[in-house]
């Protein structure tokens, strides 16, 4: 699978969002990575499926949207709705897991499944055959700019190892504390693609960022 890139939105100026989604896809993005945090899963909050139906006018990068919500089965329909393309639950924010899967795609939507980094792989490997992604937490959820967990790479061994014994084709991707330096140990164990808020957002010119995540 060839590298992508997904930059993290919660890092950019959000009364610019236009222009930075704008930067950064002229810049090579492959997603646009969106975080919706509710203040219960995790200890901030961020936005909703209004911030999402704005953009999905204005890029046509898939919105790869990262659910950080308690009881995200409530919200599905919403961000369907939105423009979502992919949409990512948390395993430890599901009850029945499969069962919120298959209802993302039947939105017609990805389906996605995140893993905090304290909770093993095994928890994802009976579900496997119904996800389009894998989505690692590097760092624990909440906030951009936290530092890389680099423990979880045994993890996103693991999954590419069932990926090829399951002969399956799920992304994995990475997201929290991704820089040029982490890109390249994520990169070596087998991640396809790379969230990254802070390290391209904070750089005032991001397609140098993106690039140099690229070349990692
Ligand atoms: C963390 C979010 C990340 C975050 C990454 O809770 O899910 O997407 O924005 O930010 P950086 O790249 O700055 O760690
Ligand atoms: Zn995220």
């Amino acid at each position: 699978m060839t590298m992508k890139i997904a930059p993290s939105i919660l890092s950019a100026d959000f009364s610019i969002l236009k222009e930075e989604i704008s930067d950064v896809a002229a810049g090579g993005a492959d997603y646009i990575h969106v975080d919706v945090m509710d203040g219960h899963f995790v200890p901030n909050i961020t936005i909703g499926p209004l911030v999402v139906s704005s953009i999905r006018p204005i890029t046509d990068l898939p919105l790869d949207v990262h659910l950080m919500i308690e009881d995200p089965d409530k919200y599905i329909n919403d961000f369907a709705a939105a423009g979502a393309n992919i949409i990512s639950v948390h395993v430890e924010a599901c009850r029945h897991l499969h069962r919120t899967l298959h209802s993302i795609k039947e939105h017609g939507v990805k389906a996605g499944v995140v893993l905090n980094p304290a909770t093993p792989v095994e928890a994802i490997k009976p579900i496997l055959k119904h996800v389009d992604l894998v989505l690692f937490m590097t760092v624990n959820p909440g906030f951009g700019g936290q530092s890389f967990i680099p423990e979880v790479l045994d993890k996103v061994k693991q999954a590419v190892i069932w990926r090829k014994e399951l002969e399956l084709d799920f992304e994995i991707e990475v997201d929290g504390g991704i820089n040029s330096e982490t890109a390249k140990l994520c990169k070596e164990a087998g991640v396809d693609v790379f969230v990254a808020g802070s390290a391209i957002f904070d750089n005032e010119d991001r397609h140098k960022a993106i690039q140099s995540i690229y070349q990692a």
